[in-house]
């Protein structure tokens, strides 16, 4: 199944259980189309990637439908909590340290120790949310470099049978994205406009609200300031025959002796799904003082698994 759907009751339980079942649901919210998987599905999230085509690994937004829920998934302070109360739902997205150390949603998180969180204000993301019982990771529901789609019918045009439905809930009110606030610093830092002007923000904070480049014209692309994953082991990637001290990463069929394989099979999507729960669980095994990591395909989501290991090789 595939296509557009009426955003009524019926179809968002049908959408709650794809969802619950692995797959990808478009969603409108009031800002742009999401493009949903379940938080905890790495490998749904590892399908986000390949269908937008996205060359790296961003963190997701995780969205939830109570502005209560915040707390469960990031360590929300004063400020992050107050600003909630006077936005929330609504465009403002807050970027927080992560509570859980789930590795379930190690790809959401982009492997880094803090999440994204957002409570979009619009009946069917909520309703979808509520029915599928988890928090929804979803970037907007498009292509990569193209433009945010704001209605079902520009998410068909841009993803089409990459998304196994999408809810229409007609035209997104907001129709630019959210803003996004780094509240993991003492000085909260703007990410990107939208919504929510820095100004409101402001006054709500009663505070100066920076820009990342200290140029209030010239917001900071999202994904410039992203700190990128790094293992605190040495570790060699487009490795074929490792090193005794080396724990080896393998990919493919061609290591029946490996110890960790991020896809026995060679699947592209299942190694971006393992990628950050592996590299994890690598940096921490106590019986190796390195790592390596096998030569891994330049093609479709193998782009994005190839920018981020050469960010954290060394
Ligand atoms: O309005 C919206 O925010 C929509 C709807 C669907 O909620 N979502 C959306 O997500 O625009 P996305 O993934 O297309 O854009 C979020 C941007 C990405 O460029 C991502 O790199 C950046 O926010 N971002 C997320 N977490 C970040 C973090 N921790 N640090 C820096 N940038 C981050
Ligand atoms: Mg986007």
């Amino acid at each position: 199944m595939s296509g557009i759907f009426k955003a009524d009751m019926d179809n968002i339980k049908r959408a709650g259980t794809i969802i619950n079942g692995g797959g990808l649901v478009a969603f409108p919210t009031e800002t742009v189309y999401g493009l949903g998987a379940s938080v905890y599905d790495r490998h749904a999230v590892a399908a986000i990637f390949e269908a937008k085509g996205r060359p790296a690994f961003n963190p997701l937004i995780s969205h939830i439908s109570i502005p209560e829920m915040l707390g469960e998934y990031a360590a929300a302070d004063s400020r992050a909590e107050y600003l909630a109360k006077k936005f929330w739902p609504g465009p403002l997205t807050f970027v927080l340290p992560r509570v859980e150390d789930d590795p379930s949603i190690d790809l959401v998180c982009a492997g880094l120790n803090t999440i994204t969180v957002r409570c979009p204000d619009h009946p069917v993301a909520r309703a979808l949310i509520n029915v599928a019982g988890v928090p929804i990771a979803a970037p907007s529901a498009n292509r990569s470099q193209t433009i945010s789609p704001t209605t079902a019918e520009a998410v068909f045009e841009s993803l089409g049978e990459r998304v196994d439905m999408i809810l229409d809930g007609g035209p997104c009110e907001v129709g630019v994205e959210s803003t996004i606030l780094d509240l993991t610093t003492p000085k909260p830092v703007l990410l990107r406009a939208g919504g929510v002007t820095r100004e409101q923000l402001e006054e709500a904070l009663n505070e100066p609200v920076y820009i990342s480049d200290g140029n209030p014209d010239k917001p900071t692309s999202p994904g410039q300031l992203l700190k990128h994953y790094a293992p605190s082991k040495k570790f060699r990637i487009n490795v074929t025959e490792p090193a005794a001290d080396e724990l080896f990463i393998a990919f493919g069929a061609g290591y029946p002796d490996a110890l960790m394989n991020l896809s026995p099979s060679g699947n592209l999507r299942e190694a971006a799904a393992n990628l950050f729960a592996f590299m994890r669980e690598a940096d921490k095994n106590p019986h190796y003082a390195k790592m390596a990591m096998a030569p891994i395909p330049n093609e479709g989501v193998g782009l994005a698994i190839n920018d981020r290991i050469r960010r954290a090789s060394r």
